[in-house]
């Protein structure tokens, strides 16, 4: 609930778990006073002694105690006091000051949607809205900031709104967040790596300086990710307070903590202000991405738990989000772009054999595609690879019992391609300088408004040409050498507005097929974030297709992102990426842990191989519902050798456990599962054994002594109705 104080001019947002507070201050300034585990009241005696600082300058000449510099604020810029990093910064006519000073306040139920941009939504038992008016009189400009309590998900959704009044003025900067808090002992947890090693977990302490990350690839990238959580020194998997930070947003973006000599703590979260600007002409308005935040003293699997549910429940849409999602086989590793519809044929029949739902065609089926260096932009089918055409391949594979999937990469156009050769042009590149190349690649420009309708109307018409259950959508490479002006805009409006651009095709594909399943893609999780999610429910993790490689992959994922918008695959050994060669048993295990897919030749396989699959396939299909709409849970192991995972729902848990070397004399493994009822009896039938929730939780399973690399092992538990 929003409570506000009208003497105090105090609110209170309040959660299950959760208090968020600010106060306007004595010259008007939006203060923030505290954010952490809910309390019921905020009494008159939190105010902290008034100190005269040398060094921290104030609006008062008499009042030497008190400056900008030294209090927790809601949204701040520089020039008036406040020496730490800006959440805004402009420019016009009346100077580069802003002096934000609260100016009104609404409140409502409900939450309108965020124009332009993905976002969150709920309906009006789920959220409460505050809106909260800053005015600078000087600039005449009002910057409203956004707070969306979801008080049962526990989660604050913040945003800001600039609007210019009679006079034009250019935005520099403007974050979704900025939180002051007290600066504790905090370490700095966010998700790092680089292309087929993403989402790596990085923990780091804070100290005085900044903590940055950042993209100025013109999408959010494998080596980062728009997330950072603030974690108190004794916090664990299970215990601690838990501070989380995200942005809904898939370009250029900033996420920094900020320690300053006073020992504040700055969080700041929102689109990259490096090579940033917006315009606005009088009266013209500015919105940023939504950016979330949420609290915890339960750790970092509650901390997950709640970003899981808050993505399942209130960010991805459409039909597919309440839908068990199909197994599929896809022939990228088990072709490339040497195929023959006999070949896909093949596969497919295959594939249904052993029990596959969903058969995804990639790269390769258009325009002259046989490598990576042509026809990106001409989505027309290679009738030489595809006779019958992309209706005839779906038909056939209708008719085999099979969905068709089929991969697109639209936002990209090949040197080589018939689309260059009519729109030169819409390709992304500075007048006067060469192209720069990514996998022989160029970009299209999507801050046009002609290319973006010309992509809806060319996605669309294919779309509904043959029967498509479901659409990968790639993206191999990212932005460079951007024009110094284009359409009337300037250089700094390019990213935001390709990505505008983006959403608005995203959007318009959305509505017109519900239907179709979106897998979004670059590279595997080169954009891997909320933004894309709000219109493709599932992303393909990693292009590492490796088991072992797997697992810190999809576990850092597993830190934000929940399972069910994992895509995993089995893929052939000797692994293409690291040549490594594991048993089909620990491929299946962790493909089981996402969204379970097979990527390989099934047609090279022999009838042991294709049994083994077979019979992994009929496992998922049993604990499905499980995996996708269940809670997950990362199991406490000895060292980084072994790795456990628990995923429940009130009917079954199933345990995976991967223990990656072998070694001599090794100390026996056990695991201590979570979140069972401790009073149901729970039968494995791979155990032979039934147990009470509170003997595995506490108690443990000894797991067997195998002296094997790349060993795994999944035990699934029924919940029987019999308590003790
Ligand atoms: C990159 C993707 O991550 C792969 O899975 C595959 O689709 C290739 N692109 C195709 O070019």
């Amino acid at each position: 609930m929003i409570g506000y104080d009208e003497e105090r001019q105090l609110f209170h947002l309040k959660t299950e778990k959760f208090s968020y507070l600010m106060q306007v201050s004595e010259d008007g300034s939006l203060i923030h006073r505290y954010f952490g585990k809910r309390v019921e009241h905020y009494g008159l005696g939190h105010n902290p002694p008034k100190l005269d600082r040398s060094f921290s300058p104030g609006p008062f000449a008499k009042e030497r105690t008190f400056s900008l510099d030294t209090l927790s604020l809601e949204y701040s810029s520089n020039g008036l006091g406040d020496f730490r990093t800006s959440a805004i910064e402009l420019r016009s006519e009346a100077g580069v000051n802003l002096a934000l000073k609260y100016q009104d306040h609404r409140q409502y139920r409900g939450k309108p949607r965020l124009p332009g941009l993905p976002s969150s939504y709920g309906n009006q038992e789920e959220v409460e809205s505050l809106e909260i008016d800053l005015r600078d009189d000087c600039q005449d400009v009002t910057v409203t900031l956004f707070y969306y309590l979801f008080e049962r998900a526990n989660m604050l959704v913040r945003s800001v709104r600039v609007r210019a009044g009679a006079r034009a003025v250019k935005l520099q900067k403007c974050l979704s967040l900025m939180l002051d808090l007290p600066a504790r002992d905090f370490k700095i947890h966010s998700l790092t790596g680089r292309y087929a090693y993403e989402k790596e977990r990085t923990l780091t302490k804070l100290q005085q300086g900044s903590y940055r990350i950042s993209s100025v690839r013109g999408a959010s990238g494998h080596a980062q990710t728009p997330f950072l959580a603030l974690a108190a020194p004794d916090a664990g998997e299970d215990r601690g307070e838990v501070y989380s930070s995200h942005l809904v947003y898939s370009g250029n973006f900033q996420a920094f903590a900020e320690v300053g000599p006073l020992k504040t703590l700055r969080l700041g979260l929102g689109i990259n202000d490096t090579g940033f600007a917006w315009h606005l002409a009088p009266h013209e308005e500015f919105y940023s991405p939504e950016a979330w935040i949420s609290y915890t003293d339960a750790g970092f699997a509650d901390m997950s738990q709640t970003s899981h549910r808050f993505i399942k429940e209130h960010l991805v849409r459409g039909t597919f989000q309440q839908e068990l999602r199909p197994i599929l086989l896809n022939n990228w590793e088990a072709t490339y772009f040497d195929f023959s519809e006999e070949k896909l044929l093949a596969l497919a029949d295959k594939a249904r054999e052993v029990g596959i739902e969903l058969f995804v065609l990639d790269d390769g089926w258009f325009g002259e595609r046989n490598s990576d260096t042509c026809s990106l932009g001409d989505w027309q089918v290679n009738s030489k690879k595809l006779p019958g055409g992309l209706k005839g391949l779906a038909d056939e594979l209708h008719q085999r019992g099979l969905k068709f999937g089929l991969w697109v990469e639209p936002e990209m156009i090949s040197e080589d391609s018939d689309l260059y050769r009519q729109h030169p042009d819409w390709a992304v590149r500075a007048e006067g300088y060469a192209h720069t190349y990514s996998r022989e690649q160029l970009v299209l420009d999507l801050s046009k408004a002609e290319v973006c309708d010309y992509l809806i109307d060319t996605l669309t018409e294919l779309f509904k040409s043959a029967r498509i259950d479901y659409v990968k959508w790639d993206m191999n490479r990212n932005i460079t050498n951007i024009p110094a002006q284009f359409s009337n805009h300037e250089r700094e409006e390019f990213h935001h507005r390709y990505m505008l651009g983006l959403y608005r095709i995203l959007e318009s594909l959305y509505q017109t097929f519900p239907h179709i399943l979106f897998e979004s893609c670059s590279g595997g999780g080169g954009r891997y974030d909320l933004g894309m999610l709000h219109y493709m429910p599932q992303t393909w993790t990693s292009d590492d297709t490796d088991a072992i490689a797997r697992l810190s992959i999809q576990e850092g994922t597993s830190l934000i992102y929940p399972l069910i918008t994992m895509g995993a695959h089995v893929s052939a050994v000797p692994n293409h990426q690291v040549g490594r060669i594991t048993p089909l048993r620990t491929r299946g295990h962790v493909g089981m842990l996402g969204n379970l897919g097979y990527e390989l030749d099934l047609t090279a396989l022999g009838p042991k191989d294709l049994e083994e699959i077979a019979q992994q396939i009929k496992t998922y299909k049993e604990i499905r519902s499980t995996v996708q709409f269940g809670t997950f849970h990362r199991l406490e192991t000895r060292s980084n050798n072994e790795h456990a995972y628990l995923i429940l729902d009130e009917q079954q848990a199933v345990l995976t456990y991967i223990k990656t070397l072998a070694q001599p004399e090794a100390p026996l493994s056990q695991v201590r599962l979570k979140g069972l009822d401790p009073h149901a009896l729970y039968t494995c039938e791979a155990l032979g054994s039934s147990y009470y929730g509170d003997e595995l939780m506490n108690i443990g399973l000894t797991l067997p002594y195998v002296q094997e690399d790349f060993y795994s092992l999944q035990y699934i538990f029924t919940k029987k109705g019999e308590k003790r």
